[in-house]
């Protein structure tokens, strides 16, 4: 009863409730109910980010901050309350801080352009980690090639895991940039980003943070992680496609140079120079996809209301459920057996090929995602060729994780 929950303590959703909100998840695929476990690539989105975005489009649709008619003021008004909801949702300090992107790998690559040629020369390193995906990673192999930059790499153990006492041997005069991963695509580790920032800061180091995987599980604060700069998508946090979030301190942004040059950037244009636009928007080249910023809002309206320490409840014991039943599976070795762990679970069963048995799976109505998944340094580090990979997401089901482990077990049987 609700007296009994302790202050602040707010109830645990409905799942059956929540469920209908997302229409897709109730269909079947191949005569069999659909089992989606592939949260990590994407989220399914719940009917109030599409009915938002319908409804812009049939109402309010027209281009934002240029046009002093009622539609451009409505659009602009929703884009920029977006921004609000955006910055609320981080705990930024400021909508100067909140840029959009079309997502986290454009956010990635925003700042490694920016920052290189902003604050870094040839032999400057910056350091990112062995479990990065490549949206961490080719971005700065760009810059190596365009400025000569140095990359240094935090390795992992073998329970995929950072090995923090290595990243103090890492830092030199030379290092300008801590990139690293909140929370990793495949092995599901979340990592200790809170000690990596403060051991970068201890240095005069900034640190660039890759939310893709982290804020659709759990609550993120960007002040208490005191990170320099943090991005996430918004497809993966139950939002649409084409959207993401670059979040950066005032301060570093103030003195960043423009990543693209376009309309809405600037403030001047001559043929012989341009003054840029203030924040926010001196990173906003174009017409923004303000259709989509305001379902993303509508998504992140969505998991406050759940509250994203029920859905962080939720999905820790559907992974802990999964991760037992997947145990008891004959020649099953789970890829990734950090303690501190999300919602992601890769694994291998015997000499199976991940896409065999991904393949099978899909027969049976069950959606996970099979291969590198784009963290290839990764894989072969763990020197496997790939993994299968179930991601949970806040409308999942331990009904569905049975599914999942019986699939297993039959696709088992036929190797
Ligand atoms: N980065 C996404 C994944 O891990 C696509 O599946």
């Amino acid at each position: 009863m609700q007296e009994d929950l302790k202050e602040n303590e707010q109830p645990m959703y409905n799942l059956d409730t929540v469920r209908a909100d997302f229409p897709i998840l109730a269909r079947e695929v191949y005569g069999r109910p659909l089992v989606y476990l592939d949260n990590g690539a994407t989220t399914q989105k719940p009917l109030c980010v599409l009915d938002a975005m319908r409804n812009e489009y049939l109402n309010a649709n027209a281009n934002v901050h240029r046009g002093v008619h009622y539609l451009s003021q409505k659009a602009t008004d929703l884009h920029e309350s977006a921004r609000e909801t955006v910055r609320r949702f981080l705990n930024a300090r400021s909508t100067n801080e909140i840029i959009f992107t079309r997502g986290t790998t454009e956010g990635i690559n925003l700042i490694a352009s920016s920052f290189c040629e902003g604050f870094m020369q040839k032999g400057d390193e910056v350091i990112i980690s062995a479990m990065e995906h490549h949206s961490n990673i080719v971005p700065w192999q760009l810059q190596t090639a365009r400025c000569g930059i140095a990359i240094k790499v935090i390795p992992i153990n073998d329970k995929g895991e950072l090995l923090l006492d290595e990243l103090d041997g890492l830092f030199t005069s030379r290092t300008r940039l801590v990139s690293v991963t909140h929370v990793s695509n495949v092995l599901g580790t979340i990592n200790p980003v809170k000690e990596i920032i403060r051991r970068a800061h201890e240095r005069d180091v900034p640190v660039l943070i890759d939310g893709a995987q982290s804020t659709p599980h759990f609550q993120v604060d960007v002040q208490e992680l005191d990170c320099d700069f943090f991005t996430f998508s918004g497809h993966k946090t139950y939002g649409p496609t084409g959207v993401g979030v670059v979040y950066g301190k005032e301060e570093w942004l103030e003195q960043l140079p423009p990543y693209q040059g376009g309309g809405e950037m600037i403030e001047t244009v001559s043929f012989e120079k341009t003054t840029f636009a203030d924040l926010p928007f001196k990173f906003e080249a174009g017409t923004p996809d303000y259709i989509a910023t305001h379902g993303l809002a509508k998504a992140l309206d969505y998991l406050t209301d759940l509250g994203l320490d029920n859905i962080q409840k939720h999905e820790e014991e559907l992974t802990r459920y999964c991760t037992q039943q997947l145990k008891s599976i004959d020649r099953m070795r789970i890829i990734g057996e950090s303690d501190h762990k999300d919602a992601v679970i890769s694994f291998l069963v015997g000499d199976i090929h991940p896409l065999d048995m991904g393949t099978l799976l899909d027969r049976l109505g069950i959606a996970v995602r099979t291969g590198h998944h784009c963290a290839q340094p990764l894989i072969t580090r763990l020197g496997i060729s790939g993994t299968v990979r179930a991601s949970f997401g806040l409308y999942n089901t331990k009904e569905e994780v049975d599914a999942l482990v019986d699939g297993i077990r039959r696709v088992s049987t036929m190797f």
